[in-house]
């Protein structure tokens, strides 16, 4: 294995004190294998502190999958995971999401018959449950942090409105700002682009933009103009492997990644 970084050339991942310094997140030989398939297959992977990185690569490359390992959803075949100085690989998923990782999954998590302002209370920490969370009367600081997110995602107007009848833009903004309330140290956004119009999108991007100011985020992504704007770290995975890292003008110019994805 090739544990050679541009940041510590000579040092091991044994070393994890100094791993956990520089990193938030570091996955080390993390393999996830369904039926004899290797959907996964990372030799090494760090994320900063207060990062904004993105994943790219083709269909099927695994980028959901190493979402569900970081989330603890899909236990890796071999390999760690490292997070917040702790090593999570062996922790069940409602733990690590109360260690501070929050996900917006691909599909996003929005409640149809709640209306927008009660989907956010629902995510406001606490006690859990729709019960507690609707029955349980939120501060004013928590209800002022509402209006505030959803003034952000340009949906105060709807606040009172049934979720069923938002856009499909306006459900992604809804669970994103959702996942802002229940105040996650790291962020992994799932596609967030997709389906979406060029406007939605360019306001998607400026919403993760707004927050990489005080979150760590991982985000992956299909769209390329989508990528640009986001102006980050980009790593390309590739079935199951980290393919090419770096900034996206050289990582697309990169013969293996443009084979990856013009070979489809
Ligand atoms: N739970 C699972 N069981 C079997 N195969 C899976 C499972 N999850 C993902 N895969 C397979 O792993 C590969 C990577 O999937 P995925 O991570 O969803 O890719 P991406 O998000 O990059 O499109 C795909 O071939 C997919 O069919
Ligand atoms: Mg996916």
């Amino acid at each position: 294995m090739d544990w050679i970084t541009p940041d510590y050339p000579n040092e091991h991942p044994a070393q994890n004190s100094l791993w956990d310094k520089k990193y938030l997140l570091f996955l080390t030989g993390v393999t996830a294998v369904f039926d004899g398939f290797k959907a996964l297959d990372i030799d090494y992977f760090g994320i900063f502190h207060n990062e904004l990185r993105v994943i790219i690569g083709p269909n099927g490359a695994g980028k959901s999958t190493m979402c569900d390992v970081i989330t603890g959803k899909t236990r890796p075949t071999t390999g760690t995971v490292h997070y917040n100085g702790e090593d999570i690989t062996k922790k069940p998923e409602a733990e690590i999401v109360r260690s501070g990782i929050g996900r917006k999954f691909q599909t996003p998590t929005v409640y149809d018959s709640l209306t927008v302002y009660q989907n956010m209370e629902l995510s406001l920490p606490g006690p859990k449950g729709v019960w507690s969370a609707l029955t349980a009367r939120e501060t004013k600081v928590e209800r002022d942090r509402i209006m505030t997110l959803l003034e952000r995602v340009r949906l105060l107007d709807a606040a009172d409105t049934e979720a069923r009848y938002l856009s499909h833009g306006q459900r992604q903004w809804l669970a994103i700002s959702s996942l802002i309330l229940s105040q996650p140290r790291l962020l992994l956004v799932d596609e967030p682009a997709a389906g979406l119009t060029d406007s939605e999108t360019e306001l998607t991007g400026e919403l993760l933009l707004e927050l990489k100011k005080d979150h760590t985020l991982i985000v992956i992504e299909h769209d390329m103009d989508f990528v640009r704007q986001l102006d980050s770290r980009v790593t390309v995975l590739c079935e199951g492997k980290s393919m090419a890292e770096g900034p996206l003008e050289e990582v697309k110019v990169n013969p293996d990644v443009i084979e990856a994805y013009l070979g489809r």
